[in-house]
Formats: structure tokens, C-alpha cells, sequence
């Protein structure tokens, strides 16, 4: 039997291009534990999130450049994941958290909240850990999305947020007793930022998804000012009305430097489940033009659905709770790519500048 050569495998290797960093596998050092045994080649793969779309991409690309490899017969490619950190525009990283996004919008009930718990859920499906800030003063309700009941328990000054299908969850929603009406002054909603920041604990977290109130007034501007955030999305519906609230909101999180990570189309169409004809509620495509006219990237689309709204009201996110539905695998594809930018984002590639706006 001939003898694999160690040089000529990583030679194979040092062929296969991360398609998202678009450099080879050798020069991004991502290749760990190479062994040879007989004709057997194994290694692992170190990702730099856990939620990579892209793993079986490589998988096969790795095995057609080691299939040229005399004598090499099998392969065993293990992946692992050492999620990298953001950068927080100044600011202080909140302890074991690594990235931190925002999930906004100009204008409210388009599906932030929605939209947020679901793609957490599937950020968690693909292998990360995940929390959720809820950050909406006006109408803080992750905690019923998440079908949370218990509020945070609190030992001294430190607050041990509870979890809803896997998500640590700390929200505005914990810090008022229910039924009062949130009226947030300044100083106040500083004060509660400041404990959401230094007194939770929340544990090591790949990400931390920071439910954001609709609208780009003083309370939207404070919260992204105060929160070390290190990317954000904004989530839309297609129609125009829609569509130039949330130009204002790129441009208000590109004032305090937020890059921004890409636009969510919510409420896309529905189709009928009886006679399954498409109708475009909210007309059509408006997310993607969006994305394209501000040069930010297009994450998806989400259709109308029933299911969507009940697994919300209900605290089963259709995510969890229908996880191979159609709408459940486009979140799975939209938090691949958001995980994909913010690695790349992470790796030192410049922030966005939107079209338009300075
Ligand atoms: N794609 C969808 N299909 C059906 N219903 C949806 C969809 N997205 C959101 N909804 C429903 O629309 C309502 C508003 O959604 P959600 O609360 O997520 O919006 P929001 O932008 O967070 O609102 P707010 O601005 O008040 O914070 C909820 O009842 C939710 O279940
Ligand atoms: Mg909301």
C-alpha cells in the first residue's frame, strides 16, 4: 500500500477555498488534528461559528481535493467551532458574549419580535448559544413568545435570567409588575440597560439578539447607544410605507456606527391553504430592492402564515415546534447567512456604508 504523504495533504487541502473568506483552508489555519492511518485521512474543521451553513459544502470539497491524493482510500472530517467576537463601536463587551445583534425596524408590527425568536431558535438549531434581550419598552413580549413564565431570580444585585426552549431571556416585561403601563424616561431606561448589561448573568453566548422597540425616536437612538451592539438587522415588510421607515433606521444605526448585517422581509405573501393561490398582502419583493438600492445585503423572505402567529401567541415558535415547515427551514437558511456576515463582519471586513446616506 503506498503511504500517504503528510505534505501532499495539506497541499490538497491548502486547494480548498472557504466560500465565504474566499482563502483556503491552510492559510486560515482552520485545519486541526490532522492524522494518517493507512490510507485513512482525518481532521477537523474550526469554524468560526457553529451556526456555518456551509459545512457540507466543504465536507465534499475537501474530499474531492483529497480523492487526488495518492492513496488516500477514506476520510474522516470532524467540524468544530470557536465562535469569534464582534466589535462593539466603542464599547465594552457584556462578559461571555461574543456577538451581539439588533433586531429593528422604522416601523412597528412588521414581526421584529417574531422574527427575532425564531431566528434564534434556529441559531440554537444549528448548533449555537443563544440569548435574547428584550429591549422593547413599549411592548416587551419575548417572554410569551418564548412561553416563559418565570421571571429572573434575583441573588444580591445579579439577576439569573430564565430560559424558553433553550433561550436565555431577560425582558423589559421582568422589571415592571404586569399591567403597569411602561412609561420610560430617560434616566430610567439608562438604569435598566446598565443591569441588563453588567447584572444578568448570562452565561458564554455565541449571540445575544436584542429585540429593539419599533421606531427610530430618542428611546430607539438611546438603546443603541447604550447597548454594546455589534451588528444589527432590520426586519420589513415589502410595501413602500414600510420599506422608507426602514431607511430611517439604517441610517440611524449607521449614525452611531452599527454596521448593518441586512434586511429581513416579513409578510412576503400568503398563500391560501385552500385553493393555495399566492397573494401579495403587503406587495411584492420591496425587501430585496431595499437591500440592493442601500447596497445592504438581502438575508430572506418570510411568507404570511397562520402558523407564524399562533406558534407566537401560543410560546411554540414554529421554529420549535414545526421545525421541518417550509417557513422554519427559510429562518434556518436566513440565520445561516446572518451567522455567515457576522464572521466575516468579525473577520475584520470594513462595515457596510449605505448608498445615500453619510
Ligand atoms: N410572517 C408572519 N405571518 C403571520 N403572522 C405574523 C408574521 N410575522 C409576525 N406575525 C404576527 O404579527 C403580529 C406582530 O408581530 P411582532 O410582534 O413580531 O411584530 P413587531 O415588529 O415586534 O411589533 P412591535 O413593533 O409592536 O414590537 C404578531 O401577532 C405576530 O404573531
Ligand atoms: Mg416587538
Amino acid at each position: 500500500m503506498t503511504q500517504v504523504s503528510e505534505e501532499k495533504v495539506w497541499q490538497a487541502l491548502s486547494r480548498v477555498i472557504e466560500p465565504d473568506f474566499k482563502k483556503d483552508l491552510v492559510t486560515l489555519k482552520m485545519v486541526e488534528n490532522l492524522k494518517i492511518e493507512g490510507g485513512k485521512v482525518s481532521f477537523t474543521i474550526v469554524l468560526t461559528t457553529p451556526a456555518c451553513p456551509l459545512k457540507d459544502e466543504m465536507k465534499k470539497s475537501c474530499n474531492e481535493a483529497l480523492s487526488q491524493v495518492e492513496g488516500v482510500s477514506e476520510t474522516e472530517i470532524a467540524f468544530t467551532a470557536r465562535t469569534t467576537t464582534g466589535t462593539f463601536t466603542g464599547k465594552a463587551a457584556i462578559p461571555g458574549v461574543r456577538n451581539v445583534l439588533a433586531v429593528s425596524s422604522g416601523k412597528g408590527g412588521v414581526g421584529k419580535s417574531t422574527t427575532a425568536v425564531n431566528l434564534a431558535i434556529a441559531l440554537k438549531a444549528l448548533g449555537a448559544k443563544v440569548g435574547i434581550m428584550d429591549a422593547d419598552v413599549y411592548g416587551p413580549n419575548i417572554p410569551m413568545m418564548l412561553g416563559i413564565n418565570t421571571p429572573p431570580k434575583q441573588e444580591g444585585n445579579r439577576f439569573i435570567p430564565p430560559k424558553g426552549h433553550g433561550i436565555t431571556c431577560m425582558s423589559m416585561a421582568f422589571m415592571v409588575p404586569p399591567g403597569t403601563p411602561l412609561i420610560w424616561r430617560g434616566p430610567m431606561l439608562h438604569g435598566v440597560i446598565q443591569q441588563f448589561i453588567r447584572d444578568v448573568e448570562w452565561g458564554e453566548l455565541d449571540y445575544l439578539i436584542v429585540d429593539m422597540p419599533p421606531g427610530t425616536g430618542d428611546a430607539q437612538l438611546s438603546l443603541a447607544q447604550l447597548v454594546p451592539l455589534s451588528g444589527t438587522i432590520i426586519v420589513t415588510t415589502p410595501q413602500e410605507v414600510a420599506l422608507s421607515d426602514s431607511r430611517r433606521g439604517l441610517a440611524m444605526f449607521q449614525k452611531v456606527n452599527v454596521p448593518i448585517l441586512g434586511i429581513v422581509e416579513n409578510m412576503s405573501s400568503f398563500v391560501c391553504p385552500h385553493c393555495h393561490e399566492e397573494t401579495a398582502i403587503f406587495s411584492r419583493g420591496g425587501g430585496e430592492s431595499a437591500a440592493k438600492e442601500l447596497g445592504v445585503p438581502f438575508l430572506g423572505r418570510i411568507p404570511i402564515d397562520l402558523s407564524i402567529r399562533e406558534g407566537g401567541d401560543h410560546g411554540m415558535p414554529i421554529a420549535i415546534g414545526q421545525p421541518s415547515h417550509e417557513i422554519s427551514k427559510a429562518y434556518q437558511e436566513i440565520a445561516g447567512k446572518l451567522a455567515s456576515a457576522i464572521s466575516i463582519l468579525n473577520a475584520g471586513a470594513k462595515p457596510i456604508q449605505i448608498a445615500g446616506f453619510s
